[in-house]
């Protein structure tokens, strides 16, 4: 199975400076076309088409991160799933623990956004995570399995559909300390039983779990080594391409 790599550029890259980054990571032809790995960037919204050109051919897919329930209508501000896939997207971040946090996005909210990434033909990169007062009390396992079965309440598998569910503890991200790599394997063991509760063991199995949160050059190789996951979920330490690069080779 391809290890996933996703850079989650948040709002810190101007149109220019995504271009540019497209540019220089699209330099690493050979890396990004190799077999055991798969490269995805989520720049933000205004400057998607910008990296899609700058990746032309390279080998190097295109996410969203976050999208609206709905394609089309009187929604001041959103933004359209449908047009995320026409723009050449193929992945989109739902529920990232920002969003959750500083907009309010609620579990239903992930649940519609899931459904209409689906109807579209998107892959959804569902985050999940646990604050650190939850951790604190024990009731870590228990956030994780009632966010993720609230994100897949009611939802059939799409024929040809694929899912990611990214493990990130609210409390690790930006804060330059990662998670033990063990504690990001039980925690996916956990995501697949839940997952064994909605899907066939088929499609279950199709489900990559990947780990976000403080990865970094030094310590990705701890996480991306492990069969329990399939792959990361990269913040900080994907704006700069030549370091995201190392990153990369590390996998
Ligand atoms: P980080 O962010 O790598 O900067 O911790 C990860 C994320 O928020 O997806």
């Amino acid at each position: 199975m391809k290890k996933l790599i996703i850079a989650n550029w948040k709002m810190n890259l101007s149109p220019e400076m995504a271009v540019e980054a497209s540019k220089n990571l699209a330099k690493g032809e050979t890396l990004w076309r190799a077999t055991d790995k798969q490269v995805v960037l989520c720049p933000s919204f205004e400057s998607i088409a910008v990296a899609k050109n700058a990746l032309e051919n390279s080998g190097i897919k295109l996410g969203a991160q976050d999208c609206f329930w709905e394609d089309k209508g009187a929604y001041t501000g959103e933004v359209s799933p449908m047009v995320l896939k026409s723009l050449g997207c193929e992945y989109v971040i739902i529920g990232h623990s920002e969003r959750r946090r500083e907009l309010r996005e609620s579990d239903k909210d992930v649940n519609r956004k899931t459904a209409a990434a689906w109807r579209v033909g998107l892959t959804p990169v569902i985050c999940v995570g646990e604050t650190f007062e939850e951790r604190q009390t024990g009731k870590k396992d228990f956030v994780i399995m009632n966010q993720v079965t609230k994100a897949l309440e009611d939802l059939a598998w799409p024929s040809d559909g694929n899912l990611i569910i990214a493990y990130e503890p609210v409390w690790v991200i930006g804060s330059g300390q990662a998670v033990e790599p063990a504690e990001a394997e039980h925690v996916a063991m956990v995501i697949r039983q839940v997952l064994l509760d909605y899907f066939s063991a088929e499609n279950a199995q199709k489900v990559k779990v990947i780990y976000g949160g403080s990865v970094n050059v030094d310590n990705v190789a701890d996480f991306t080594g492990s069969s329990a996951i399939d792959g990361i979920l990269v913040g900080n330490a994907s704006l700069v391409a030549e370091n995201f690069i190392e990153l990369i080779k590390k996998v």
